[in-house]
């Protein structure tokens, strides 16, 4: 359901859209975004990649807004991988500089509109910046009601698998120690052990800069997701590329192995 008029959230429409095809009761409950061109844009431009980095950071704030007004219950971020290490130092570095300070420059305004921010990943190697403003994020805003932002940050999804069965072994070990009961490990089950417990499976990836690929993001969330591969580079992305890929989204039959309905 919609928070505000479609006239509201989206105010210019530009005139290649038939607005008239949205359906406001059939927005994805939780969307995944692969943040991807940065790079490509700030070269095009001549430009160092980290101002593509930082260019980005506008596409992300409207995002959340559109997805917010949209009534989208979870958003995921993918915002570096664990696979991203291998990218230069500097850009490294200033990659996780830009998040944490963007984090702490957005979290009031985050706050006001009942956002919760949570970063998921493995946080414990990270500058200690950076993993101090997303948990610090987590503690201000985790009892709001609004939307759920998850920022996927030196997350890689067969690294989250590994933990959830990690922490599923050592609680099981636990529990046979003292004898106590164990839930039969079941998909319902595993999915509390993973970074997203609580969330419902992605309905929705979007991914900028049109590479084709999913690049270890969220492999068992994305099950059945649909998937939206725009040219767009992310520092471009804003919230009528978002309403672009809602409106292919809600062009989509998903039968989930059913028959055609
Ligand atoms: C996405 O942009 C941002 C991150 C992966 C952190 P890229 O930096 O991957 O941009 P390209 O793919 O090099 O253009
Ligand atoms: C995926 O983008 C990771 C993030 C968006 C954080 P990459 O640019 O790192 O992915 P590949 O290397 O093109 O697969
Ligand atoms: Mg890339």
């Amino acid at each position: 359901m919609l928070h505000k008029p479609v006239s509201e959230i989206f105010p210019q429409i530009p005139s290649d859209i038939n607005i008239s095809e949205f359906d406001e009761t059939n927005i994805p409950r939780h969307v995944g975004i692969i943040m991807d061109g940065n790079g490509r844009w700030a070269q095009k431009r001549l430009l160092n990649r980290l101002k593509g980095h930082a260019a980005g950071v506008a596409a992300v704030r409207e995002s959340i807004r559109a997805a917010s007004d949209c009534g989208v219950e979870f958003l995921t971020i993918y915002s570096f991988s664990t696979e991203n290490w291998k990218r230069p130092k500097a850009e490294v570095a200033g990659l996780m500089d830009l998040l944490a300070n963007t984090m702490l420059a957005e979290l009031h305004d985050l706050f006001e509109e009942g956002i919760r921010v949570k970063a998921i990943g493995d946080l414990s190697i990270l500058p200690d910046k950076t993993r101090d403003a997303f948990n610090h994020a987590w503690d201000v805003t985790k009892n709001n009601h609004g939307m759920t932002i998850f920022i996927a940050i030196n997350y890689g999804s067969r690294q989250e698998i590994l933990h959830a069965t990690q922490e599923y072994a050592r609680i099981y070990a636990q529990a046979y120690k003292e004898n106590a009961f164990m839930q039969e490990l079941t998909e319902e089950v595993f999915s509390k052990y993973l970074y997203t417990a609580g969330a419902p499976d992605v309905d929705l990836v979007i991914r900028t800069s049109g590479e084709y690929r999913i690049s270890n993001f969220l492999l068992w969330q994305i099950a059945y997701a649909e998937l939206y591969i725009t040219d767009v580079l992310w520092p471009d992305f804003n919230r009528y590329e978002m309403l672009r890929a809602f409106l292919s989204y809600q062009k989509r039959n998903r039968r989930f192995g059913d028959v055609h309905s």
